[in-house]
Parts: structure tokens; C-alpha cells; sequence
């Protein structure tokens, strides 16, 4: 068995904590044999364990502690601490595993709401679970989302190749904004969602680019992402944001403007990835060997 969880890009600007989209690169794990002990077998660095200490392991334990060990192979198509949601995916494929193994009959509501309480924000998870375009609150331990169809737009992806860990990221911002400045940020959020499910992506990208929650206390640990936001205003893109608590900045854009946006996005004097995205549709999936 297999299950396949797709990288997420979170935020979408004022969206922060909030709002995901989940993108056509996956973490693919595949259920080996049962063994004496877990052993997982992932392509990532030495400091990543592969016992029963790795994430997708305690996520799983968490939910069903008297699983069977078994032997999983790991591959990831995301790379870790880039703002893609790499974490998530994992925390997502543990809830799955654990789902199939242990025969809980979870429900995607009840999937999401486990994988916020993991992860603290339901932003990256909502959509991991779920697929395409998720609006979510976590508020008093309580989760909502909300699925929308995300319109077909460009999507080139700018990773830059030095990791940002979240927990870095977030200890540049403030603990607290004034009660004006809350409506204005929530209003500006508001306005980016409406246009999204009214498929004006022009307006929702104004939106994404007035973002008053969490770009500009970042800008400094970023700084490609002033760069590529005003080359992307040279190819009439909607806009350019930081995916998740970055570094990865996503441009959304008309999809005739994709190959010329890249081809100038690789002559940028940062290192890094250039990807283009889809929106991947359907969230975490599980394909049965057998079919
Ligand atoms: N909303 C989160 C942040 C996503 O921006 O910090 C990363 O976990």
C-alpha cells in the first residue's frame, strides 16, 4: 500500500495561519513488511531518524499506540524547511498510516483537525488532507475549513537552496498589533479570499501583495522576495508571496507568462530552485498495491 500526500504553500500573503493550497510534489510512502521493530527507510540526511523516532512514526503511534512495526519507505519530491509544507506532509502520511494500519475510518474532517493539533496551524495540513485551496481557523482547540476550487493560474515556485526553519521564521514577529491594524489585516485577508472564489485573480493578488500579518517582519530574513515580487510586476504576474514562513516565494501568475517569468527568474542573483506548480486537487490518497 501507498499513501501519497502533496506539498502545500501556506499564508498566500494575508491568508497567515490560515490558508493553504496544495501543489503537485508529493511525499510517497509505501508500507513494507511487518518487523520486530519500525524502520524507516527515507532519502533525507542522517540527522532525520529511521526508527521509531521519526515523525511519520510517532504520528501514527500517537493516534493508534498498539500498531504493528513495519518496515515504510519514504520518498519526498519536497524539500524540507522551504516553506512547501514538507513537515506537514509527513505529519499527514503518519495520520494515514495510522488510519489504514490501525482501521480508524477517520474521516477528512477528523484528519485535519488531529493534523492541527500537530501541528499548531491549520494552513499547510488543511490542504495536505484535503486538496486544492483550504481556508481553516484554529480557534479555543476548535478547527473549521472551508475547500474551494483555486482558479488555473501560473504557478513558478523561486526555492532558495539555504532551509528556514519555521520556529526562526516566526520569532520575528511581533506578539501583538493594534486593534485597527487587526481590522485592516483581517479585512485585506477577507478581500483576498472573495476575489479567490470569484476567480478574479488580479484583485486577489492586490490583496496577497497588502499583507499586513507577517511579510514585513520577515522581509529581512527573505530578501530575494522583494527582488522576484518586482520582477514578477514587470510580467503582469497577480503576485508574489512567501510560501509558508518561507524561504520559497510563490508568483501566481497568467499561465502564457510562465516560461518567459522563468526564463528571467533564472537570472536573478539568488540561488535556488525554479519550479513550476499545479494545484493538486485531491489532497493525501492511497493507492492499494493490489489494483
Ligand atoms: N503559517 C505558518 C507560518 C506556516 O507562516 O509561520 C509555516 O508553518
Amino acid at each position: 500500500m501507498k499513501i501519497r500526500v502533496p506539498a502545500t504553500s501556506a499564508n498566500l500573503g494575508p491568508g497567515f495561519d490560515s490558508c493553504g493550497i496544495a501543489l503537485n510534489r508529493y511525499l510517497t510512502i509505501e508500507i513494507g513488511v511487518a518487523s520486530a521493530k519500525w524502520e524507516v527507510r527515507h532519502e533525507f540526511d542522517e540527522k532525520i531518524p529511521s526508527d521509531s523516532a521519526n515523525l511519520l512514526v510517532q504520528t501514527a503511534l500517537k493516534l493508534a499506540p498498539n500498531l504493528k512495526p513495519h518496515v515504510i519507505y519514504m520518498h519526498s519530491e519536497i524539500p524540507l524547511a522551504r516553506g512547501l509544507g514538507s513537515s506537514s506532509s509527513i505529519i499527514v502520511a503518519g495520520i494515514e498510516l495510522a488510519n489504514q494500519l490501525g482501521k480508524l475510518n477517520l474521516t477528512s474532517e477528523e484528519k485535519v483537525r488531529i493534523a492541527t493539533e500537530i501541528e499548531g496551524h491549520p494552513d499547510n495540513v488543511a490542504p495536505a488532507v484535503m486538496g486544492d485551496f483550504v481556508v481553516a481557523s484554529f480557534v479555543d482547540g476548535q478547527v473549521a475549513s472551508v475547500q474551494h476550487r483555486f482558479p488555473e493560474v501560473g504557478i513558478v515556485g523561486f526555492i532558495p537552496d539555504q532551509q528556514l526553519l519555521t520556529a526562526v521564521s516566526r520569532e520575528v514577529l511581533p506578539t501583538q498589533m493594534s486593534y485597527k491594524e487587526a481590522i485592516a489585516a483581517s479585512s485585506i485577508a477577507n478581500v483576498m479570499i472573495g476575489a479567490i472564489l470569484n476567480n478574479d485573480m488580479k484583485l486577489a493578488g492586490q490583496m496577497i501583495e497588502q499583507d499586513l500579518f507577517h511579510e514585513k517582519y520577515r522581509s529581512s530574513l527573505v530578501p530575494h522576495m522583494k527582488i522576484i515580487r518586482e520582477l514578477s510586476q514587470k510580467f503582469d504576474a497577480y503576485a508574489a508571496y512567501l510560501s509558508g514562513a518561507g524561504p520559497a516565494v510563490i508568483t501566481f501568475l497568467p499561465l502564457e507568462k510562465v516560461k518567459i517569468f522563468v526564463d528571467a527568474l533564472n537570472k536573478i542573483e539568488y540561488s535556488g530552485a525554479i519550479e513550476v506548480f499545479k494545484i493538486n486537487r485531491l489532497g493525501v490518497e492511497v493507492f492499494d498495491n493490489r489494483l
